[in-house]
């Protein structure tokens, strides 16, 4: 039987080599040279184009090539009686948190208000809280939220997740569920979204829970883009109920170029770059998902089909 993996062309090359070595012997088929589709029993992919899981016969095991699986089970003809596997890796999770830390440390600071201000030749100083006087939310306190959130607090902000399920993690308070909410929102002075895009997160960031932060609180997304109102973004922010926002994930991506968040003065966008996944370290996690697979093992990271990640 076949592999199929299905990244992009850059990535692909990367790839290769790497799954040749640790897999030798294997039947790979790189995309676009399928071969016979009967031939794969599995799938390695990342942003599948709609059909192509659902046209595979044999297809018994699908591991994605990013942590986020949206991409593949928003697909109305995904094979949902199949097994998915997401991306976990410590590399991932580490580059996720140099950035959120890197933003969340430029917003503390107040990077976009200097920036503006060298631009206008303009010295004047503005009061600064210490980290310890910042309170920072973080949505979605999973893997990367949690690691996030440690070095964060090693900086010594004050900060706090929220889960869908309860959490117990020393020395940081947790919130869960649609209860949870409106409390970790309250206090959040920069609140940082690294939530999946499920049917439940769809929208979550809106004109409602905006308004919930702090008067000036600024957010940083780094889940999905989804799970922002775009326009609702744009309103908290003219009318000042929020001072910033750190964007990496889009509803359109790439960016279209007459998007108004490219020009907008509070507004950092940077191209869905905060953590990709790193072929070299991430091949170590494939190939445990394909030997789990193959030795009839529990799958380590499984995801939920009902949950939606
Ligand atoms: P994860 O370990 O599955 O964590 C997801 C977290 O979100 C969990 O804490 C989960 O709660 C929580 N959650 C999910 N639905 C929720 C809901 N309805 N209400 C409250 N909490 C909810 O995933 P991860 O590895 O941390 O990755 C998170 C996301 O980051 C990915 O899905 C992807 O979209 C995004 N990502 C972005 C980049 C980038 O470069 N921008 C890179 C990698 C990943 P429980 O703990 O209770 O399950
Ligand atoms: C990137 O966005 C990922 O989900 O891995």
């Amino acid at each position: 039987m076949a592999i199929l993996v299905r990244a992009g062309a850059k990535a692909l090359d990367s790839w290769r080599p790497l799954l040749e070595t640790a897999l030798p012997g294997r039947d790979f088929r790189f995309f676009p040279e399928l071969g016979d589709p009967a031939a794969i029993d599995i799938a390695l992919v990342w942003q599948p184009e709609p059909g192509l899981l659902s046209g595979l016969p044999k297809l018994e095991l699908i591991v994605c090539l990013g942590a986020g699986v949206d991409a593949i089970i928003r697909d109305p003809s995904f094979p949902r009686h199949l097994p998915v596997v997401r991306l976990v890796d410590p590399y991932m999770t580490a580059a996720m948190s140099e950035y959120v830390v890197f933003q969340v440390l430029c917003l503390h600071r107040q990077g976009l208000v200097y920036s503006a201000q060298q631009r206008r030749s303009e010295w004047r100083e503005h009061p600064q809280k210490n980290a310890g006087e910042r309170p920072v939310g973080i949505l979605g306190f999973g893997t990367l939220g949690q690691d996030a959130g440690k070095k964060l607090k090693a900086l010594g902000f004050d900060v706090a997740g929220w889960s869908r399920s309860a959490k117990n993690v020393p020395c940081i308070p947790t919130y869960a569920g649609a209860a949870g909410l409106d409390a970790i929102l309250a206090r959040s002075e920069i609140l940082v979204s690294l939530l999946p895009l499920t049917r439940d997160t769809d929208g979550l960031l809106n004109a409602r829970t905006l308004a919930r932060l702090p008067r000036g609180a600024a957010i940083v997304n780094v889940g999905r883009g989804g799970t922002l109102i775009e326009a609702d973004l744009l309103a908290a922010l003219d009318s000042g109920q929020l001072s910033a926002a750190v964007l990496d994930v889009f509803h359109t991506e790439p960016l279209p170029p007459d998007h108004p968040f490219w020009r907008h003065p509070r507004i950092v966008v940077t191209p869905h770059i905060a953590a990709d996944t790193h072929p070299a370290t991430a091949i170590a996690a494939v190939v445990e998902a394909i030997r789990e697979f193959e030795a009839g093992l529990p799958l380590t990271n499984r995801i939920d089909l009902d949950r939606g990640y």
